[in-house]
């Protein structure tokens, strides 16, 4: 059997649970959700599996070594003592990224800096020679974090964000981020087996994710490379099975697309292509409030404007409108708000059945579900 790793995917916080749940479905072992994160186990193949197939994780971490850092010294011998040869050689390159919680040091990069001369010297005392720094294209992404007594030094498998799947070729001003709209479908239990309504969908990321994941289509299809394949140990015939073992399905369901902006329309057209979607996802001009759902049933998400741009009465009379159009044109709809400010959601009007907290970028949000029935006896304010 292959050795074991262990590795830490980063996340939003609040889709912790979620991506715990992908990581198991990947083959992880010892699966941890911890604080914007999941902590777990596995072989080469679930490192790999984990970068292109777990549709919440913003980077996927390999765990090199942890030791405990009582001085500041201890992190320069830490990572000196490391075996280097394992990862790089004196013709790569690489760079360091820190995160530091720890009253010995302040300041990442007097952290990163001491961690390249640790590993610089590593190579010029056995060699001579050293690999060099590279910010922009390392060969090799060294993570090291520092929290509280304990120091973990990791390799970033992932390179850019995972967020960055590779379709987004046009955006328009405020788009949800990849992973975050693909963890709230996920969140919502949406599974493709019912129709999906995204009808203010700005550059169409609801739209495309809850298409790739109707498909079985992995959301790391469309991305160029991940750090792991400059890596010693790339085995590149076990990446290219690992990333052949899908099967793309036909859309059983209706997956409906709509803004009131001409602009936002062209956009998503324009992201749907790339992300060869065109077949399945059409989106159209619709103000929400004209809309009557062509479904029986179905989920609808909506990431209304917060409002930054949007002066306040505007803003809420939107929220207002959304409310009104919910109770008494979409009954047999569950709908998914996310926004950020109580105000708006106390001017939808309606009595939510779920609510969670969640990131978007440095705003908390909240993610309401609203059931509406026949009639509207539960959904009364
Ligand atoms: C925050 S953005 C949505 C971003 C989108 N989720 C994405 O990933 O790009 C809000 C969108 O709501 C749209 N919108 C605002 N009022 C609307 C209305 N009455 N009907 C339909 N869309 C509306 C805006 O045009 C904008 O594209």
């Amino acid at each position: 059997m292959d050795k074991q790793m262990r590795m830490v995917a980063k996340t939003f916080q609040g889709l912790e649970e979620v991506l715990a749940q992908e990581i198991r479905s990947i083959g992880g072992q010892n699966v941890k959700p911890t604080k914007r994160a999941v902590e777990f186990e596995g072989d080469q193949e679930v490192l790999y599996r984990a970068n292109f197939y777990c549709r919440t994780a913003l980077r996927i971490l390999k765990v090199i070594d942890t030791f405990p850092i009582k001085e500041v010294d201890d992190l320069y011998n830490g990572v000196y003592q490391i075996d280097w040869n394992q990862f790089l050689n004196t013709r790569k390159t690489f760079m360091v990224n820190s995160t530091a919680n720890n009253e010995l040091f302040d300041n990442t990069m007097f952290v990163s800096l001491k961690v390249k001369d640790a590993v610089a010297d590593f190579f010029r005392k056995r060699l001579g020679a050293r690999p060099s720094v590279d910010t922009i294209n390392p060969d090799v992404i060294i993570n090291v974090h520092v929290s509280g007594d304990k120091c973990s030094i990791a390799l970033d498998s992932s390179g850019e964000s995972l967020h960055k799947r590779g379709y987004r070729t046009a955006q328009t001003e405020a788009p949800l981020n990849e992973v975050l709209a693909a963890g709230l479908i996920m969140l919502s239990g949406w599974d493709g087996s019912s129709d999906f309504i995204d009808p203010m969908c700005g550059s169409g990321t609801l739209s495309i994710e809850a298409a790739l994941i109707a498909k079985g289509i992995p959301p790391g299809m469309f991305r160029e490379s991940f750090a792991f394949e400059k890596w010693r140990d790339f085995d590149r015939n076990l990446f290219l099975d690992m990333s052949e073992d899908y099967n793309e399905k036909n859309l059983s369901c209706k997956i409906f697309t709509s803004d009131i902006s001409l602009k936002s329309i062209n956009v998503a057209k324009e992201n749907i292509k790339s992300a060869c979607l065109g077949k399945d996802l059409n989106p159209v001009i619709k103000d929400f409030g004209n809309f009557t759902p062509e479904s029986e049933s179905a989920v609808i998400i909506m990431n209304p404007p917060y409002g930054e741009r949007l002066n306040p009465d505007h803003l809420l009379d939107t929220y207002e409108m959304i409310g009104e159009r919910l109770k008494h044109h979409c009954p047999n709809h569950t709908a998914w708000i996310i926004s950020y400010s109580k105000e708006c959601f106390d001017k939808i009007g309606l009595k939510s059945s779920q609510r969670m907290y969640l990131y978007n970028g440095a705003l908390e949000c909240q993610y309401r579900e609203y059931e509406m029935y026949e009639g509207s006896k539960k959904n009364k304010a």
